[in-house]
């Protein structure tokens, strides 16, 4: 429950490991959030991330072993995080894999896990919180969406119509959330220079994680349904989703 000035005591992680996410939950630490639920892949390397946190203020830090592609593990995952934890302020949706689009093509098997992780991975485990916060009748459920949805390019329309998906997703879910006391944050932002773009060329308007992070619990503290990080993209892409299909092309794969 959300203390007496607002802010978030308790977060449950769902990609622990991800740039973004860690610097969302450092800033949430700072700002006395004390129960943090890290759930990734790969729970020893979530270990390190959960000893800074401990050192940072937060008093219950626990990592939990969460597959977003393992959909049938979702229901008695997340259920017992819930039940251990049965008064979540908010769930962080951050996993999600770039992948190589040359690669996507050369195996389309790649290109499904990575789908199946970013847009069925997401649907599984975002019904599951959305169930549990419902039924404690508050709660955020932040979704890390991407400007990539927005529009696909010829150059990662995998990755970009799985974050189509992901959004209208959570565009819906927010909607049948309506009246329940929970709410769903979609959080856009365009080029994050984080390990998941690195060795990449910065798009324009790049920012960081920390930045991103700012515009989250900015976005988390107004209870915002979309967050474009940096701002200024939502007025970007009125104009980008809306030019004819050839200027587009050449927009965006230059
Ligand atoms: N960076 C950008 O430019 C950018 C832009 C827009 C949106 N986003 C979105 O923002 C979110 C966070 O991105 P980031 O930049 O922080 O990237 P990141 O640091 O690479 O984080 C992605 C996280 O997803 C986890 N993950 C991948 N597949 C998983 C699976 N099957 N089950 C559980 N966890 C899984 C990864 O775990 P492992 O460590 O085990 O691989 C990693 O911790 C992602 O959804 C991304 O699509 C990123």
């Amino acid at each position: 429950m959300r203390d007496a000035l607002g802010g978030v005591q308790s977060v449950l992680v769902l990609g622990g490991g991800s740039e973004i996410a860690r610097a969302t939950v450092r800033k949430l630490v700072a700002d006395r959030c004390r129960t943090v639920i890290l759930a990734g892949r790969r729970p020893a390397a979530l270990e390190p991330v959960a000893a800074e946190l401990r050192d940072a203020g937060a008093t219950t830090v626990e990592v939990v072993a969460f597959d977003a592609q393992d959909t049938t593990s979702h229901a008695t995952v997340l259920g017992d995080v819930f039940d251990r934890h049965p008064d979540l302020d908010v769930v962080l949706l951050a996993f999600g894999v770039l992948g190589s689009q040359p690669e996507f093509e050369a195996d389309p098997s790649a290109a499904a896990a990575a789908v199946q992780a970013n847009y069925v991975g997401a649907v599984s485990s975002g019904l599951v919180v959305a169930d549990r916060l419902r039924r404690q009748g508050h709660g955020q459920l932040v979704v890390l969406s991407s400007v990539a949805g927005e529009r696909a390019r010829r150059d990662n329309f995998v990755y970009g119509s799985s974050k189509a998906g992901l959004d209208a997703f959570a565009q819906g879910l927010a909607d049948s959330l309506t009246g329940s006391g929970v709410s769903v944050v979609i959080v856009r932002p365009g080029f994050v220079r984080t390990q998941m773009t690195e060795g990449m060329t910065d798009a324009p308007f790049a920012t960081t994680a920390d930045a991103v992070a700012d515009d989250i619990v900015a976005g988390i503290r107004r209870d915002a349904p979309v967050v474009w990080s940096p701002a200024k993209l939502r007025w970007v892409f009125v104009v980008l989703r809306h030019l004819p299909r050839p200027i587009w092309r050449k927009v965006a794969n230059r």
